[in-house]
């Protein structure tokens, strides 16, 4: 394993703790990792703290636990048996505070529920949920019969619903009649209808009451949860599941036009967050936690359920839209339930920024002690307006980096290891135990200053397990650039003082409003329009999403360029991706630029749609003649 420690050579070189525990992490990871997790309770300890075969990690092996008994079963043992462990605040207003014993209970009739409807231990359960209490619990309670849950972002379409449950095969739907949005109820229930035409391996379909909306149940299929809960045992054993039984499957957006269904384990990725959250955050027994991500991201898995309950802390998991009713919904959720740690993403801070400082100042914010940043790069004017703002300048903001494959925070401030100094829009330095590098497109490490590409060198507990299906594709897609190297797909600098910046997407991979999604992806929703050829996908920069979405389409003979097409082109987008695919703006253009190989040459597009120079082109990495990527360059220029 390649070994690395960090010296001193820095201007904050006197913060020692950070050091201190990052270089003993490095210097002996398995030692390290052991020590970590021994603080979670497992029912048999590991025979091999790691067994490594690039590039497949395997954490803890021999180990067995359960997710579920460590969220609940762990504290219903002590007092924080009533300790609050949910605030919940549905969209219109309507509350719910669960107990660690009240939460620990319905997991227990939940996982009876699921029993009961012939589910066992391997099985995979989709989950089409709004931010409902339900939805944690529907995890736990999967997570205590050893199903491997998946959680579909419930603002996907009915066939991108439909795609994922065909890829994982899952046998049961967990829905619910609908969630609120920005005042209206969003029928989940009939999306799911539509999305099961095509689903054969869904056998059952539990529906959950929330917004009391009419809904068609399908006999035989379709059943109501609140009517099995009340048929459901108390108590359901925590099976003792392996180190490396598969906890869920998460998916996400990769360079091509299927999205990839990231496999999580359970010792490991329990271990890793159990630790990171310790350390980024300072979790502490009195912590109001407030993260506000929907679950059916990754941040909401680790954030919003495993790791704060792990280590019972309270959680506050809100429905519906930062600004509905009004522009203060957050900051009087805060108030409301004196929230200790908030944990958002950049473009909901510029979102909010957008609105000034009056709203705020209405509402007493002082419980707060920690902010933090994921998703996408936070821009310094951002992080200072959140420091100054919402922080009132003696909150720390924690810049987390990670992704949906590294399964918790990987490149962050820790505070409660005292870290060095903050610098706003870094995410300074790699967590202990990860073992970081910004390197050229050799594999060498980059000079300070400059741009290359951010990887990992050594495996960590966090990492995913493979790709749903497809174990070619975890080996092509992050470790066949460097062999034994993890490859992020992000660009980064490191600065003099040793801080890593994160610049952005290396791949063709966008990220708008924080979320990930694939060039690729989108332009196949386009061309399964009728009078769509071909299709190019950039992004621009948004003020507020940090990227908008721009295509080029090509239409077929016989077609020409109309407002009607445009509008069914982006409907299209959003009918097989979502919402938030739609396309800022539709382009009808006669050509595209490409490779010589038949790549889009996206960078072109890209600087098309801004006005922008087409910059270096020395640097192309293709075999283009550079002078007919600069004629189309021009000619795009007058089309658009
Ligand atoms: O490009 C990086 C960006 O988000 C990507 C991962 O996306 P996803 O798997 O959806 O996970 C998001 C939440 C963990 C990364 O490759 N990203 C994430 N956090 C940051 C970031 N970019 C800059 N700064 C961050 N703090």
């Amino acid at each position: 394993m390649p070994q690395t420690t960090l010296t001193s050579g820095s201007t904050y070189w006197p913060f020692k703790k950070y050091f201190g525990v990052y270089n003993r992490s490095i210097k002996d990871p398995e030692a390290f990792w052991a020590e970590e997790a021994r603080k979670l309770e497992w029912f048999k300890t590991w025979d091999k703290v790691l067994d490594w075969q690039p590039p497949y990690a395997k954490w803890f092996v021999g180990g067995t636990l359960n997710a579920s008994y460590l969220c609940v079963d762990r504290h219903v043992k002590t007092w924080r048996r009533s300790k609050v462990a949910i605030y919940w605040e549905g969209e219109p207003g309507d509350t719910r505070v669960l107990s660690y014993s009240t939460l620990y209970r319905e997991v227990n009739k939940f996982a009876s529920v699921l029993l009961n409807l012939g589910m066992k231990k391997g099985d995979r359960i989709a989950l089409y949920l709004p931010m409902i209490p339900e939805l944690p619990i529907a995890m736990l309670a999967c997570a205590r019969i050893g199903a491997t849950h998946t959680v579909i972002f419930s603002g996907f379409s009915a066939q991108a619903l439909a795609d994922r449950v065909n890829d994982t095969g899952a046998r049961l739907l967990i829905t619910a009649d609908a969630g609120f949005r920005r005042g209206k109820p969003v029928a989940l229930k009939r999306i799911a209808d539509e999305a099961l035409e095509i689903t054969p391996s869904v056998e059952k379909m539990l529906v959950v009451r929330r917004a009391n909306i009419p809904v068609v149940m399908t006999p035989g299929r379709d059943v109501w949860l609140h009517e099995l809960m009340d048929q459901a045992s108390l108590f359901v054993n925590p099976d003792p599941m392996d180190s490396l039984h598969p906890l869920y499957i998460l998916y996400t957006s990769g360079t091509t036009g299927k999205p990839k269904g990231i496999v999580h384990g359970t010792g490991g990725y329990l271990t890793f967050n159990h630790s990171v959250y310790k350390w980024v955050f300072d979790i502490k027994e009195e912590s109001v936690y407030w993260c506000t991500a929907d679950v059916g991201w990754v941040t909401g898995h680790s954030s919003i359920v495993y790791a704060p309950l792990m280590h019972g802390a309270a959680i506050v998991l809100y429905e519906g839209a930062p600004d509905y009713p009004s522009i203060d919904r957050w900051w009087d959720i805060i108030e409301k339930y004196g929230v200790t740690i908030f944990y958002t993403s950049p473009t909901a801070i510029r979102m909010l920024m957008r609105y000034g400082e009056q709203e705020i100042e209405k509402h007493d914010l002082s419980s707060l002690e920690l902010l933090g940043s994921v998703g996408e790069p936070i821009n310094p004017e951002a992080w200072a307006w959140y420091y100054k703002h919402i922080g009132k300048e003696k909150c720390p903001v924690v810049d987390t980096w990670w992704q949906t494959e590294t399964g918790g925070i990987m490149i962050s401030p820790a505070p409660a290891i005292e870290c060095p100094p903050l610098k706003p829009g870094s995410a300074t330095f790699p967590l202990p135990g990860i073992l970081a590098d910004v390197v050229d497109e050799k594999g060498e490490s980059m000079p300070p200053e400059e741009r290359g590409i951010l990887v990992i060198k050594a495996p960590w507990p966090g990492i995913f397990l493979g790709v749903y299906g497809d174990p070619k594709r975890y080996v092509e897609s992050y470790w066949s650039k460097f062999p034994g190297i993890y490859y992020t797909g992000d660009y980064a600098i490191k600065d003099k003082d040793g801080y890593y910046w994160i610049l952005g997407r290396a791949d063709e991979v966008l990220k708008i409003a924080g979320h990930r999604i694939g060039t690729v992806e989108i332009e196949d929703a386009a061309v399964s329009h009728p009078a769509v050829a071909e299709a190019g996908v950039a992004s621009i920069p948004d003020p507020i999403k940090g990227e908008a979405i721009v295509i080029f389409v090509i239409l077929k003979e016989g077609f020409s360029p109309s407002p009607a097409i445009k509008a069914e082109i982006k409907d299209l987008i959003r009918k097989s991706i979502g919402p938030i695919a739609s396309p800022e703006q539709v382009y009808f253009v006669s050509k595209l630029p490409k490779t010589r190989s038949g790549k889009i040459m996206r960078r072109i597009l890209k600087a098309v749609a801004t006005s922008a120079s087409i910059g270096d082109l020395t640097t192309l990495e293709d075999e283009s003649s550079i002078e007919e990527v600069k004629k189309v360059y021009e000619e795009l220029k007058k089309e658009v």
